[in-house]
């Protein structure tokens, strides 16, 4: 039995304060044992860095999941295969650094699997995600685990709703990134799998997805199609993200809830 938080995308500082802000009460509140974030937003709104993640793992971030920014800042290449906490979409370009999983192994003897996967759909070119999730199951022993976590990033809800079945009774949990909001449909699926489509994003709700709302609105008002960098909101952010459980006596879920602190949508 493992109890996980896992945090959506954290997107610039106001994202990394919320986690500063909140997330040390919420793992006592919630009696949380490991704690996951996706952070490829995390460096103003692109990729990540050395110092970002000793950031996160100090607010209590155990493992980082990334996607299409991963590799925004350059200093990222060199760092990935000095950290195993650190992990990149596993069905990125063979060859490339880093780690697409990983399994941790908690105090008290416990063993999780963290997999990070990335959609095809509306996004940048990478491998099948539903052929080489086969190649990570087959990878690792499920029995010998008591959480097995997905972060699937990809765009389109279809291809999320899609993937949750495909793995439905296979991993503990299937929750969705990328898209910055969270969705209402947190639940466990007919063979025992979590699931979400999007666990929403850590930072500023008064904005466009993260991002500065006026230089968005403009982008979108004026059809300007220059693809330019748009900062992120400063504001105050939200903690955003969802709690499974698992069972006692095996790695299928037991409960998933949504939880949001702080900020303009928190309670
Ligand atoms: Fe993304």
């Amino acid at each position: 039995n493992m109890k996980i938080l896992f945090l959506g995308d954290v997107m610039g500082r106001s994202g990394r304060h919320s986690l500063r802000d909140h997330l040390p009460q919420a793992i006592k509140d919630h009696n949380i044992d490991f704690v996951i974030a996706n952070g490829e937003n995390a460096a103003g709104g692109f990729g990540i860095t050395e110092n970002i993640c000793n950031e996160l793992y100090s607010y209590g971030v155990n493992v980082i999941t990334t996607g299409n920014h991963l590799w925004d800042q350059k200093e990222i290449t060199s760092y990935i295969d000095k950290d195993q906490n650190l992990l990149k979409p596993y069905n990125f370009a063979e060859g490339s650094p880093g780690l697409g999983f990983n399994i941790y192994e908690l105090a008290n003897k416990e063993k999780i699997a963290v997999i990070n996967i990335m959609g095809n759909l509306f996004m940048r070119s990478c491998d099948n995600a539903f052929f080489k999730i086969e190649e990570v199951l087959q990878k690792i022993d499920v029995n010998d685990l008591s959480f097995i976590f997905v972060d699937f990033h990809a765009e389109a809800s279809s291809e999320k709703m899609a993937m949750g079945h495909h793995l439905d009774g296979r991993v503990t949990a299937v929750v969705g990134t990328h898209t910055h909001v969270p969705t209402a449909d947190a639940n466990i699926m007919e063979h025992g799998t979590a699931y979400q489509t999007d666990a929403g994003m850590c930072g500023d709700y008064d904005s466009v997805i993260g991002t500065k709302k006026q230089e968005f609105v403009r982008k979108f008002a004026t059809q300007d199609t220059e693809r330019k960098r748009v900062p992120p909101a400063d504001g105050i952010g939200t903690l955003c993200g969802v709690i499974i459980e698992s069972q006692d006596n095996n790695f299928l879920a037991k409960n998933i809830q949504s939880i949001r602190i702080g900020g303009k949508i928190g309670s």
